[in-house]
């Protein structure tokens, strides 16, 4: 069973986005998957409660009053959206959780501020310390031609992080959460640039550069 956290102590950088997705596309690849929500503004489990019936099943998990008790033995894939402002015991608590960690930031100098501190935080457990959780960062909202992006890609590229894909700001993200879907769930003439940015970070999560 493989556990893959989204988090960042930055709130709105799109960690639900993000798990939800995760979420989504490992249970399209034939996976088995579980969403543990331990974000009590419960982000993701209101996503699986607008997920249409006829849609490949995700089980949900809150996580938020403490412990993963509830995950299906046969899951695959536990996918976690973490809550935002952890720090100290409570962030080494939650990386306890997880062998992969994905890191979503916006281009926005108080996000990259805010960033760099988390970093060094997550840098600073001890499951990370030693190799045995490995973190990869991904730039959300990106817009095209904007110096912020410029500034972010330059950030993370510097950040002895792997930086592993840039997503970009689009409607098809806030669709596919109303509808209860993923990106890849919705028609390819649609989503089909999001699923080639999305590429580089599944690629990732699959990989074992996201494993111990
Ligand atoms: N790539 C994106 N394009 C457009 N909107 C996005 C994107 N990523 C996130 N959002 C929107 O930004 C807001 C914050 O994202 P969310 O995933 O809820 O962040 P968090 O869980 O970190 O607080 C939401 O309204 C979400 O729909
Ligand atoms: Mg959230």
């Amino acid at each position: 069973m493989r556990h893959i956290m989204v988090m960042n102590a930055k709130g709105g950088c799109g960690k639900s986005t993000l798990a939800t997705n995760i979420a989504s596309y490992f249970v399209n690849e034939g996976a088995t998957v579980a969403l543990a929500d331990y974000d009590p503004q419960r982000s993701s489990l209101d996503w699986l409660e607008r997920r249409p019936e006829n849609r490949l099943p995700i089980a949900g998990v809150a996580g938020f009053d403490g412990g993963l008790r509830r995950v299906p033995r046969n899951a695959d894939f536990v996918v976690i959206d973490a809550p935002a402002r952890s720090h100290d015991k409570e962030l080494t608590d939650l990386v306890n959780h997880a062998e992969t960690i994905v890191v979503p930031v916006l281009p926005s100098t108080i996000d990259m501020q805010a960033t760099t501190t988390f970093i060094q935080e997550l840098k600073a457990v001890p499951k990370i310390a030693n190799k045995r959780a490995k973190i990869a960062t991904v730039a959300n909202r990106v817009r095209d031609n904007t110096l912020i992006f410029d500034d972010l890609d330059e950030y993370l590229t510097k950040t002895k992080v792997p930086y592993v894909a840039t997503l970009r700001e689009a409607q098809n993200y806030v669709r596919a959460y109303t509808r209860g879907l993923g990106i890849f769930e919705l028609p390819e003439y649609l989503a089909w640039p999001d699923w080639d940015e999305w590429e580089p970070l599944t690629a990732w999560l699959r990989s074992v550069r996201s494993q111990p």
